[in-house]
Formats: structure tokens, sequence, C-alpha cells
């Protein structure tokens, strides 16, 4: 099966590689130069990954604040795929304004997220999410996903009882294997599949982005263009 199919009616997401690589590269120098931690841009992203580690949460606002100097996110994260994002979506895009950064930060209280599927946030059906680390992932510091037939069969099975995220989904959280990630790999996923992350160990911080797009001539539904931009791939 290819990776479009893969995506669209397979396990409903697939493992990319970064077609581009250079771009994504220069992506992270600029996202260091950014972040303004007292990093150049050419620091090690282990050095930087330890240095957020051990900041405190004001620190890590500021730092996010920071980021926001780094408007064109979205468009160098398609633009690391420009042959997969055109398969799947054409080359007149609507793209997610600002790609979202997580850092999730080791420790207790670490960032777990339950399961949940993109749809929930209102966005269309129509949209595609790509989620991509800084870094090689450690063991199950990266996202898990559950299979298209089985996240539409528990979809449906909660909308005829009236729940979202009842006990089914909840106590999936307890089993989960993130899918393991190096750096230049990213998963690309449709918004009906459930996902999220559990708590793993580290002492360095985990560092990854997600953008959302579709096509232009598809409805949008909920979002308007507080979220949306328009950008053709070039
Ligand atoms: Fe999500």
């Amino acid at each position: 099966m290819d990776t479009v199919n893969e995506i669209n009616s397979g396990k409903g997401y697939a493992i990319v590689k970064i077609e581009n690589l250079e771009n994504f590269i220069q992506l992270r120098k600029n996202f260091i130069k950014n972040l303004n931690i007292n990093s150049n841009e050419d620091e090690d992203i282990d050095i930087v990954r330890e240095k957020i580690a051990k900041m405190n949460k004001s620190e890590i606002n500021k730092a996010m604040i920071n980021l926001l100097k780094f408007n064109n996110l979205s468009e160098i994260i398609l633009n690391s795929f420009p042959k997969l994002v055109k398969q799947l979506c054409g080359e007149e895009l609507l793209i997610q304004r600002r790609a979202t950064v997580i850092m999730n930060v080791p420790g207790k209280g670490q960032a777990k997220q339950w399961p949940h599927y993109e749809l929930m946030s209102g966005i269309s059906p129509f949209t595609y999410v790509i989620w991509i680390p800084m870094h090689d992932l450690e063991e199950n510091s990266g996202v898990y996903f559950v299979e298209l037939e089985k996240s539409l069969e528990l979809i449906k099975k909660e909308e005829a009882q009236g729940l979202v995220n009842g006990p089914t989904v909840l106590n999936m959280m307890s089993d989960q294997k993130p899918v393991p990630l190096k750096f230049g790999e990213a998963i690309i996923f449709n918004p009906f599949v459930l996902h999220g992350n559990i708590q793993f160990k580290s002492n360095l911080a985990r560092i990854a982005y997600n953008v959302r797009f579709q096509s232009f001539k598809k409805p949008i539904l909920q979002k308007n263009t507080d979220y949306l931009k328009y950008y053709k791939l070039n």
C-alpha cells in the first residue's frame, strides 16, 4: 500500500522520511536561535534539550513567546514534504497559521495526553497532521496511534452511547506503545485516528512540532482564517 493510501484508508497514519532534510536542519537552527536561551544556532540539539529540561514553567513560557518571532514555521515544515503534501491535497492549501511547538519537560507531571482524535478540536475531516520531532526519540517518548479501523469503531461506539472519551477510550492509555522515530522522520495522520502520549523517562526535554493542512478546495467547517491561511506550495 502506498503512503497516501496508508494515511487515507490503511492504518490512518504513516511514518515518512523528510524529503528535504537540509530545509529541516535549517528550521531546527532557526528554532534554537529564536528560543533565545543563550544557545547559538549550531549548538547540539541535546544540549538545548538539557537546558530546556532544567527550565521552570515561566522560563519555558518566555522561550515560547520568543518563538512567536519565528513566523513561517508552518510553511517550512510543509516544504520539507512537498511531494507527499501535494499528493494528499494538491498545490493549493489551507494551513495552520502557526505550527504547534510542544516541549515536554521530564519529571513528574510531565504531559501525558489522553487518546483523542483531531476532529474533536473542530478541524475539518479533510485535514491532515504532520507530527515531527526535532531529534531521535527516546523509548516511549513519541505518540501512539490506534489504527483507523479500530479508531472508527471506537468513535462510533462512543457516539451510540452519547460519550466522548468514555471509559473504553480512557482505559486505552495504559497499554499503548508510541511509534519510535529517528530525527529525519515524521508521522502524517488523518483526523479520525485516535492518538496520545504516555509518560516516559529521560533527562532531556522532548521537542516536537505539529502542523495541520488541507486542500484549499475542501470545506473548512468550524475553523476560520484566525486558524488557517492560504498557502500555495512552490
Ligand atoms: Fe492530537
